[in-house]
């Protein structure tokens, strides 16, 4: 069985355990920040383990579930931890979650997760939204034949493609509205992506600076990648879990990362909570024609 046809199994298996629930919004929550799955009403729990050709999450403070039901009141699908190039998975194993939101009808994500903080000035626990990425990672998800059945809107499943705006600018401006309401700033910056699983040296963390990049991490880069490629839109956010290596006064650790994560999860799920039925509501105007 090829490749797409094992994401539309899995998918289709999905549909069957959602009962007739469509999202058009999909959520990945990054390390720490499980929390906005605990906002989800009556949601529906299915364990990556249930899901036909799932990857498996390795990491501590990634559950490894999709959670599907209302957020704020728009069906949406939140994968609960994802699987990392670090942990051993091909290129194609990392992104075929988000194939197989895709593959779901799912039409924009938001990308979260732990970042490093490289830019002066970050707080730690700030919430970032990304403007731009770097691939740093040596490689990308989309490398071998194209498949063009990935393509699930419009100009979309090309071999090549556009990425000048690879992090929706309508999206952007839709979060930065309700951070506003929800009491604080959603500042923007650049996020490159190393394959990890090491932490960077502050030789790495300098010359990051010097290309342009304002946090740093292991992850989304790819799935940002894939999901333009099938023509969903994708809204990243990151949350500054410590001070790049070098920047700050302790070594780091995952245990910071976590933490940090853990202290600011509230404030993601709230956020989450008041942006999804919004973004919801655009898409679902833009389907109505
Ligand atoms: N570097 C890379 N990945 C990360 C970091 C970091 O400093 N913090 C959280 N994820």
């Amino acid at each position: 069985m090829d490749y797409f046809d094992q994401v539309a199994e899995a998918a289709a298996f999905l549909t069957t355990r959602l009962r007739g629930l469509a999202p058009r919004v999909g959520i990945v929550l990054g390390s720490g920040l499980g929390a906005a799955s605990d906002a989800v009403a009556d949601g529906v729990r299915v364990p990556y383990s249930e899901i036909p050709y799932f990857p498996q999450s390795t990491v501590e403070g990634h559950t490894g579930r999709i959670v599907a039901g209302a957020l704020g009141g728009a069906p949406t699908a939140i994968m609960q931890g994802r699987v990392h190039f670090y942990e051993g998975y091909t290129p194609r194993e990392v992104t075929f979650p988000l194939r197989v939101l895709g593959a779901l009808g799912v039409r924009a994500v938001v990308l979260t997760n732990a970042a490093g903080g490289i830019e002066q000035g970050l707080q730690l626990g700030q919430l970032v939204a990304l403007s731009d990425h770097i691939n740093m990672m040596g490689w990308n998800p989309l490398t071998g034949p194209n498949e063009p059945r990935f393509g699930f809107a419009p100009g979309a499943g090309l071999r090549f493609f556009d990425m000048t705006e690879a992090y929706s600018k309508r999206l952007r401006a839709l979060a930065s509205e309700a951070a506003r309401e929800e009491g604080f700033e959603l500042k923007e910056g650049v996020y490159l992506a190393t394959p990890g699983p090491s932490f960077e040296t502050p030789a790495e963390i300098r010359a990051f600076r010097t290309l342009g990049a304002t946090l740093v991490g292991m992850s989304t880069v790819p799935e940002t990648i894939v999901a333009r490629h099938m023509g969903l839109e994708v809204l990243g956010i990151s949350c500054v879990t410590n001070l790049a290596a070098g920047l700050g006064a302790t070594p780091l650790s995952h245990e910071e990362v976590f933490e940090t994560g853990r202290k600011v999860e509230a404030r993601l799920a709230g956020l989450l909570a008041r942006l999804t039925p919004r973004i919801d509501a655009l898409l679902g105007a833009e389907a109505q024609g």
